[in-house]
């Protein structure tokens, strides 16, 4: 009953972010598309040696191997899987040919533009306008999906820009804590009291005042492009916060400040706060995975870790029409995809992804009801080449231990309850707003860094869901993870409280970025795809992990469904292989190459 009256309070006054409902729906054919209109798309070319590609990423990131650390260029990568020079020009003819201008040449990805009525020759497609039912907002697409012409069929893997509708997090944007009603919660015990940078850093013994480099970089990306943080917050955030003002010195894509949002605003105040001095990446993409992906990868200068905290599930990938998605499109995209992933991994980039929000159940089963498909992944949370990142929470401490762990100077911590507990629990609805995401993909064999723990995991001795629900053989996820309730932020100058594994990601991404600055002072290579290291560190030093043993992600944002990963000793796909112990991690990185 108590509990009850308590979660209604935390629910009407702190709203979860991670942008992941799947909206297609959202929009509506309104006319012909004006045959004048301009379309830019992209071509993904067939790429070649892709096997040599994904062996020589698990050997330089490999701890054990004599080739750790020793990243290639992106022209050392081109050179190994570009198609040949003349199947380029094939391609590039033939869209000459056919009236499309503005051709960019990326090697194995070719950037154009044309008119709609060239687009519907080339593509065997009828464009239209779409309209957006919440945003405001028009778009031309096809409404059904391309056919890749004759010409040039055998060369080209996939088409963006032309058939797929993007998705917006439509969810409210409102995070305002109601001070009276928070305060009257906390006093009722129910509140295991805000995070803020302190938490994190007492709590992952995360040194303060040593991450001092700006030649160490990290990056945040939005995939909604106008999504935007405001520079004024970051100084209040600051002052609040008792942290150094945070350096944004690098905005990409457009970028409205004037509308700051949650999602945009917690990546910077906690992969900047946590990361300290490094150089800031802010970075919006108008489109989906491979436009970021093929973007970032082009461009010559690139920070050292990104985090995304965005997804929605693997099969709901080539969402256009609901009725015209069919799963090999999804799984054709997710796939194009992870040899972007993997081309961005072997530049010697951290890439990391949350885990999703909605538990195992995932988006596809939001209100626990579906028995067909009672499981759902997120990707790119669930891409074997991401760090994909869980959620814990902490556990509400009884009000009469009197000892405080954290000895908290920050103002907000004057002002509001701020943690107290050091026991971290799985983050799970309904104590917290969002339950991790977790669970094996829908397409990626299991990489070789994993099958030992997850193997264990298997034998683990906890209960699994029916076997007809998961592929026991793929990619388990996620890797790792950090807490993911009850995070203070400061937006559009009002003092908010967020719940995500979207909080979890970027200071996953500020740990690595202080990590790297260490690799940079001794002038190593930055940490790079980190996925075997993290296995490889765990296998030789369980203790460099928080291990979280108890609980499940049964359940979503809403409910609890009847199935479910479990957690356990070791790996699981709950919380990956636990939370990080900083010292433990610094250690071991000391050591290598
Ligand atoms: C900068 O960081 C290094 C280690 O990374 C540390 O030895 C040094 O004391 C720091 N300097 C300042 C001014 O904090
Ligand atoms: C499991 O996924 C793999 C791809 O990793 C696929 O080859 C296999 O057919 C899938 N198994 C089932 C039962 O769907
Ligand atoms: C697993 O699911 C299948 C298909 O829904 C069903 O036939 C089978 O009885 C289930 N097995 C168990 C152990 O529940």
């Amino acid at each position: 009953m108590k509990k009850k009256s308590i979660i209604l309070i935390i629910c009407l006054i702190v709203v979860p972010i991670f942008s992941s409902i799947r909206d297609t729906s959202n929009w509506v054919k309104v006319k012909e598309a004006n045959k004048n209109t301009i379309i830019n798309f992209r071509l993904g070319l067939r790429q070649k040696n892709l096997d040599i590609l994904e062996s020589t990423l698990l050997d330089v990131s490999n701890p054990k191997s004599i080739n750790y650390g020793k990243w290639w260029s992106s022209d050392e990568i081109m050179d190994l899987i570009e198609p040949s020079v003349d199947d380029i020009k094939i391609v590039i003819s033939y869209l000459l040919e056919n009236g499309c201008f503005n051709i960019e040449n990326h090697r194995d990805m070719v950037k154009a533009s044309a008119n709609v009525d060239d687009i519907e020759k080339m593509f065997n497609v009828k464009m239209a306008t779409f309209s957006h039912k919440v945003k405001n907002q028009f778009i031309v697409r096809s409404s059904e999906s391309y056919s890749v012409p004759r010409e040039i069929k055998s060369l080209v893997h996939i088409v963006t820009g032309v058939s797929e509708l993007p998705h917006y997090n439509t969810g409210p944007k409102s995070h305002k804590i109601n001070i009276n009603e928070r305060q009257e919660s906390i006093e009722k015990g129910a509140d295991p009291g805000l995070i803020i940078p302190y938490t994190l850093q007492k709590l992952y013994g995360i040194p303060i005042g040593m991450g001092n480099d700006s030649a160490s970089s990290v990056c945040v990306v939005e995939f909604e492009d106008y999504a935007s943080f405001n520079k004024e917050d970051l100084f209040e955030f600051a002052a609040a916060t008792a942290t150094p003002h945070i350096n944004v010195d690098h905005i990409i894509g457009p970028f409205e400040p004037y509308a700051p949002g949650g999602e945009a605003t917690l990546d910077v105040q906690y992969a900047g706060s946590i990361s300290e001095g490094a150089s800031v990446w802010f970075w919006t993409v108008d489109g989906w995975m491979f436009e970021f992906a093929t973007d970032f990868f082009n461009t010559p200068v690139i920070p050292d870790v990104v985090s995304m905290s965005y997804g929605w599930p693997e099969p709901g990938q080539c969402d256009r029409f609901i009725a015209h998605c069919v799963d090999e499109d999804a799984e054709q995209y997710v796939q194009r995809v992870n040899i972007e992933f993997q081309k961005i991994g072997l530049r010697g980039t951290t890439l990391l992804a949350a885990s999703g929000d909605q538990g195992a159940p995932g988006d596809s089963n939001m209100d626990c009801k579906s028995h067909k498909h009672p499981l759902s992944t997120s990707f790119p949370g669930a891409s074997p080449w991401v760090t994909s990142v869980g959620a814990t929470m902490l556990a509400e401490k009884p009000s009469t231990d009197s000892e405080d762990p954290y000895q908290y100077s920050a103002p907000i911590c004057n002002k509001k309850k701020c943690a107290t507990s050091t026991e971290e629990l799985v983050c799970t609805y309904p104590q917290s707003l969002i339950t991790t995401g977790g669970g094996f993909s829908n397409y990626s064999p299991m990489p070789s860094y994993q099958q030992k723990a997850v193997n264990d995991y298997f034998n683990s001795g906890v209960k699994f869901p029916n076997s007809t629900f998961f592929n026991s053989s793929n990619r388990a996820f996620p890797d790792i993870s950090a807490l993911g309730h009850n995070y203070f932020i400061l937006a559009a100058g009002a003092d908010q409280v967020i719940d995500g594994t979207s909080c979890s990601s970027p200071v996953l991404a500020g740990i690595i970025s202080l990590l790297n600055g260490y690799r940079i002072s001794v002038g190593k290579p930055p940490l790079g795809f980190i996925n075997p290291l993290l296995y490889q560190l765990y296998e030789d030093n369980p203790a460099a992990y928080n291990d979280i043993e108890k609980g499940n992600n049964y359940c979503t944002e809403h409910c609890c469904a009847e199935t479910g990963f479990e957690s356990a000793k070791g790996y699981d796909a709950v919380t990956g292989l636990g939370t990080p112990v900083y010292q433990e991690f610094l250690n071991y990185i000391q050591t290598l190459n």
